[in-house]
């Protein structure tokens, strides 16, 4: 494969930058145009999700999306994509195909791995899941002392805590107050002490997270937990009640002492940060109930459907993807801000960090080549208006160009005020957008109030900073669905482009051996010396100053 930036399409499109691309002003691109939002902005209709996306307020032309939409089909993304949803193994350095697509297959259509068609093992998996969330949250679960279940505690790490925290967060509104969730994933104690003080042995069910069952945070804190429970229940026949797991490793769950009836299973081809659609969702399940459960996997199949049937000039994740492309490769954008003006969604961003930089942060191309472009951004962000009083400050008139996403729903689940805060949220979303595009010239600095002349640079702002607008008509589990999918498919948009699998992750294994050799440094007598200097040094202060 040519690397990314030796295509002729990417020529074109350096070419294009370097003559007009970077010369473009948006403002004047809206005088000279007064169809500009229609041309530049689409819509994605679901049973029941509804998305709008404007990217008119980008430093395009005709001509810059003309070249992006033909980078996509020379990096031959629709074969790729054809081949993602085919199950053929493009996670090619763990031998795996990438299935996450048929974990929220509604149609009857097969999808094979290996020949076999995978789609019995899951909606088998999803019956368990319905049965066993139904059981749970009407009651008929019981445990150990015969009592009902008030309180679920999902231990795991990575994907197997970012996608249910972040959408167990978003889907608040759907969940039984009665029925609290929490979540525990770092191996701090802390994380789990501080939890473990608001809830009671007898009412608690513990869900073990794991698709390697092996991951040394998630099992040490399972192993800490269970002690915590038998410590009140007594008999080890109990943990049946309050322990269950979901993983790909029944052989671990079993020596972890988790009945394999107790286990919820998925496969090698879901990857860790692509799971909250599988088993790794039991507890959005328990919280929001099945149902809405299934109305977020049919709102993920109505994007790949969207992603797989749609023409390229039409298609959200595609556009997406391109546009981070013109931004990374040819501005030099380091960064991409993901902005909900939602506070259902705070998690959001932090959850596609994991989404985007664990897939997309690779310098090796497929073919075993380092790239000549730069890959993956870094993903930030935090809901509006707080971030307008943080970091806005840097997007609106600092040195670095800053893309960003702006989500924001039409109807609030919380009109307070009959609806003015909403209002309020929502005109604040249009302004930073208009602000950022706009700005503000030096005229229009002085024609405001009497201004000091040595002030006046201070209060001009470029303007000419890039955003997408994505609204949505209401955060109902199907709409978040579909907003998941849309920022996978832009994920995998670009991994294609790059020529990267945004499959794999072993940029995260080196660390964790290292921690496996200092670990039994620490219990050990005496200072070390077999690291670096700083290392050793940072070791043996601890060592010194910590309590024995
Ligand atoms: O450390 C990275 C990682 O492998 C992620 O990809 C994964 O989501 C997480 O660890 C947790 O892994 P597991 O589900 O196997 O415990």
């Amino acid at each position: 494969m040519v690397l990314a930036n030796k295509l002729a399409a990417w020529q074109k499109l350096q070419q294009h930058y370097d003559t007009v691309g970077q010369h473009l002003v948006m403002k004047d691109l809206f005088q000279q145009d007064g169809q500009r939002f229609d041309k530049y902005s689409r819509q994605f209709k679901g049973t029941d999700a509804s998305i709008l996306l404007d990217f008119s307020k980008n430093r395009i032309n005709d001509e810059t999306l003309g070249l992006l939409l033909e980078l996509v089909k020379e990096a031959k993304v629709e074969d790729f994509r054809a081949k993602m949803f085919n199950g053929e193994h493009i996670n090619f350095t763990e031998d795996r195909a990438v299935l996450h697509v048929a974990l929220r297959n509604l149609s009857n259509k097969p999808i094979l791995d290996d020949g076999q068609d995978v789609m019995p093992e899951v909606r088998e998996v999803l019956a368990h899941m319905k049965e066993f969330s139904d059981a749970v949250r009407s009651g008929a679960w019981k445990g150990y002392t015969g009592k009902a279940i008030t309180d679920v505690i999902n231990i795991g790490i990575g994907g197997s805590d970012l996608g249910p925290v972040m959408v167990t967060e978003a889907l608040k509104h759907y969940a039984r107050p009665d029925l609290r969730a929490h979540f525990v994933s770092n191996i701090d104690g802390t994380d789990l002490a501080e939890t473990l003080k608001q809830v009671h042995p007898e009412t608690t069910l513990f869900i073990i997270a794991s698709k390697t069952f092996t991951t040394q945070e998630t099992i040490t804190n399972a192993t800490s937990a269970k002690d915590w429970f038998l410590s009140q229940a007594k008999e080890v026949q109990h943990v049946a009640k309050h322990f269950v797991a979901l993983s790909t490793n029944t052989e671990a769950v079993t020596a972890f002492g988790i009945d394999a009836k107790n286990m919820f299973k998925f496969w090698d081809w879901v990857g860790g940060r692509y799971s909250l659609w599988s088993a790794i969702g039991l507890s959005i399940a328990i919280n929001i109930g099945f149902e809405n459960f299934e109305a977020l996997l049919r709102g993920g199949y109505e994007m790949d459907q969207h992603f797989l049937n749609t023409p390229l000039e039409e298609n959200l994740p595609v556009i997406l993807g391109v546009l981070g492309i013109w931004y990374n490769n040819f501005f030099g954008a380091q960064t991409h801000a993901l902005l909900p003006y939602d506070q259902y969604m705070h998690r959001f961003p932090a959850y596609f960090q994991q989404g985007d930089m664990e897939s997309n942060g690779k310098y090796v191309t497929r073919s075993g080549q380092r790239v000549e472009a730069s890959t993956g951004p870094i993903i930030w962000g935090e809901p509006g208006t707080n971030a307008q009083h943080s970091f806005y400050q840097l997007i609106h008139q600092g040195t670095k160009i800053i893309p960003a996403d702006f989500l924001a729903p039409v109807e609030t689940h919380n009109p307070i005020a009959g609806g003015k805060q909403h209002d309020i949220l929502l005109s604040n979303f249009f302004a930073q957008t208009e602000a950022l595009m706009v700005g503000k010239t030096e005229a229009q600095v002085r024609g405001e109030a009497s201004v000091a002349e040595n002030i006046v640079p201070h209060k001009i702002f470029q303007g000419n900073r890039p955003t997408n607008s994505i609204m949505f008509q209401k955060l109902t589990p199907s709409t978040l669905g579909s907003l998941i999918a849309m920022y996978e498919h832009k994920i995998f948009v670009q991994g294609v482009i790059w020529d990267i699998n945004s499959f794999d992750q072993w940029g995260v294994e080196l660390g964790k051996q290292l921690a496996k050799v200092i670990q039994p440094e620490l219990a050990q007598p005496g200072s070390v010396s077999s690291h670096d200097a700083s290392t050793n040094g940072l070791i043996n202060f601890y060592k010194q100053h910590k309590k024995q």
